[in-house]
């Protein structure tokens, strides 16, 4: 038995991170059957993400990070960049050519993870029906069957996301686009996933609700256990929920580190044009 602090490796002090939720290594995927020259003719020397030889495009190639509890991770880049690809292989919406995704150190299921996508009915919630039962259905879906306690549980996760209580019986399409997202975001937090995935949550909505909703974004990704992943091409909302950042451009992860290091002293000469364009 050693007498070492610094072997205590898995204490509560430790400077050791904790074991991942999510890792992906070498994460590949490319839309159109591609050829054998797909690789070297996209990325950052070819300055393009589709090949010039068969028109196939290389959407993310050889993406690799870990996330872990409690932790959010931000993934930045233009428009195009491969964003939404990484979130739906991440998703199982697509399968990925290559590469591996693990949820605490298995391979990922569909049930370990939620998506929270740009627009409520785009996501899949159902317009006529009402918000609380947007949420509740997502529990019986999962198996509960005390109705009652189920909508209980839906209404007092609305109140606390910020939607009147008068309100919760009322079709979710009578809703503002910024309160569309607080009932998304309701149904997928019903029943906490090990992985929670965000793409673009504030985007389209006006500034002052987008700050809103940041706020609420924020409050409840710090009290998950759940690894989650916001995508945005908005830097300052990512700012405001990432500790982690991973800069994405042609589909290639180009930079990462800490949020506040990579967005006050960018490396990379994209991800400099990325920051002093939009936070200037
Ligand atoms: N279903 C698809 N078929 C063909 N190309 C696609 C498809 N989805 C996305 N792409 C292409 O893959 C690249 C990455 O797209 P996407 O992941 O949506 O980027 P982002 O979310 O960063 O805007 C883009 O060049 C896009 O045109
Ligand atoms: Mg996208
Ligand atoms: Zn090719």
């Amino acid at each position: 038995m050693t007498t070492d602090p610094a072997s205590d490796w898995t204490g509560p002090n430790s400077l050791v991170p904790p074991a991942p939720v999510v890792s992906v290594r070498g994460l590949t995927h490319r839309f159109g059957s591609g050829c054998d020259r797909c690789i070297a003719l996209t990325g950052e020397a070819a300055g393009t993400n589709r090949c010039s030889a068969c028109g196939a495009v290389v959407a993310v190639y050889d993406a690799s990070f870990d996330v872990g509890p409690h932790e959010v991770l931000g993934v930045v880049g233009e428009s195009g960049s491969g964003k939404t690809t990484l979130l739906r292989c991440l998703h199982l919406d697509i399968t990925p050519d290559a590469g591996s995704i693990s949820v605490a150190g298995q391979p990922i299921e569909r049930s370990a993870v939620v998506m929270v996508h740009q627009n409520a009915l785009a996501a899949g919630l159902y317009p006529r029906l009402a918000a609380e039962s947007n949420v509740a259905e997502r529990l019986l879906g999962r198996g509960a069957r005390h109705f009652g306690k189920v909508h209980t549980r839906a209404a007092e996760l609305l109140t606390e996301l910020g939607l009147h209580p008068e309100r919760h019986t009322d079709a979710l399409m009578t809703f503002s686009g910024g309160m569309q997202q607080r009932v998304q975001l309701a149904r997928a937090l019903v029943d906490p996933p090990q992985v929670l995935l965000l793409d673009e949550p504030t985007t389209g909505l006006d500034p002052s609700v987008q700050a809103d909703l940041l706020d609420v974004v924020q409050r409840v990704t710090e009290a998950l256990g759940s690894a989650s992943i916001v995508v945005s091409h908005d830097l300052a909302a990512v700012r405001v929920l990432a500790s982690r950042i991973v800069v994405l451009h042609h589909g290639r992860i180009v930079e990462e580190g800490i949020c506040e290091q990579v967005l006050e002293d960018p490396q990379h000469p994209y991800t400099q044009l990325l920051v002093s364009s939009r936070l200037t």
